[in-house]
């Protein structure tokens, strides 16, 4: 438990990122000190075909949420993506990079950000990188699943990022808040700004999916007898997926002064079923 104050956690339908309205009430009804926002429409191929829906809840309602909270005189954290690139950089990204999204998802959580910075005031945007838990569907279930499923893998080895916990997002945002000495929104004004926050390292996701599968808490369950390297151009999905997205992390390490484990030592609580 940390001591961090009173927390309440919303999901929908009890706050509506797609309607401004309910937002507004729902800021009003709980006058927070700090929101976290962790929702987004994040199916990344649905997105082509909502992308109405899809801005709605990326674009648009970050922004009503960082002018709500900025009238309260509240703060606000936000999380964002690292496929607002185009990956075609060939190195780490940093935050002057300019953006530049291949599919609508990366369009709307770009449209967030700059909603979110447009409104200013006491706000801190993370932005991450293939997010895993083992509580909600992600690359990281999926591949338990195929493991059960299918005696060969083929997995895109063209895709290079770097796999991030959410604990250890959670965890991160918890010990920055703990830094604020109590006083959240001074010290998020004091920060205010967009960061790369991921874990260390990268890999594509070929190597991820077989250290998954190595560190499988249910070995006994599996049928896989091998993974296959392919190419994204391999699979017919519709939407694009940047090659190399990797986020440099040095303006987080240097403001937070805290240091991102490597994503391959945060894998291993796989193994041990934690999630
Ligand atoms: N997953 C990744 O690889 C990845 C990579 C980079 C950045 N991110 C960012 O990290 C953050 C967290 O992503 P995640 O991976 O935890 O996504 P997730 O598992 O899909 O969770 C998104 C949450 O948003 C909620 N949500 C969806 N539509 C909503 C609406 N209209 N109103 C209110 N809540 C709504 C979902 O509710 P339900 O439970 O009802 O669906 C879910 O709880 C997002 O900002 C995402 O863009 C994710």
């Amino acid at each position: 438990m940390l001591a961090l104050g009173d927390l309440i956690a919303l999901d929908y339908p009890q706050i509506n990122m797609a309607d401004p309205d309910n937002i507004c009430s729902v800021i009003h009804q709980f006058q927070p000190t700090l929101v976290i926002n962790a929702t987004a429409y994040t199916d990344v191929d649905k997105a082509e075909i909502n992308p109405k829906l899809a801005m709605a809840i990326n674009g648009t309602g970050p922004g009503i949420l960082g002018e709500e909270v900025k009238r309260i005189g509240g703060a606000l954290i936000h999380y964002s993506t690292d496929y607002v690139f185009d990956g075609t950089k060939g190195k780490p990204y940093n935050e002057e990079d300019e953006p530049n999204p291949i599919n609508v998802y990366g369009e709307t959580k770009l449209a967030g950000e700059k909603a979110v910075q447009d409104i200013g005031g006491a706000y801190l945007i993370f932005r991450t990188s293939w997010v895993y838990s083992l509580r909600r569907p992600c690359f990281v279930t999926k591949v338990l699943q195929w493991a059960r499923e299918r005696e060969t893998l083929r997995i895109v080895d063209d895709q290079i990022s770097t796999p991030t916990w959410a604990r250890t997002l959670a965890e991160t945002t918890a010990q920055i808040i703990a830094k604020s000495k109590g006083n959240p929104v001074n010290y998020i004004d004091d920060n205010s700004g967009l960061y790369h926050l991921s874990e260390a390292g990268f890999c594509s996701r070929f190597e991820w999916a077989k250290m998954i599968v190595e560190l499988d808490p249910k070995k006994e369950n599996r049928i896989v007898k091998e993974i296959v390297p392919a190419k994204s151009t391999d699979f017919l999905s519709p939407a694009k997926r940047p090659y190399f997205s990797v986020l440099d992390k040095q303006n987080f390490i240097n403001r937070f002064h805290l240091i991102p484990p490597h994503w391959s030592k945060q894998v291993m609580p796989l193994s041990l079923n934690q999630k």
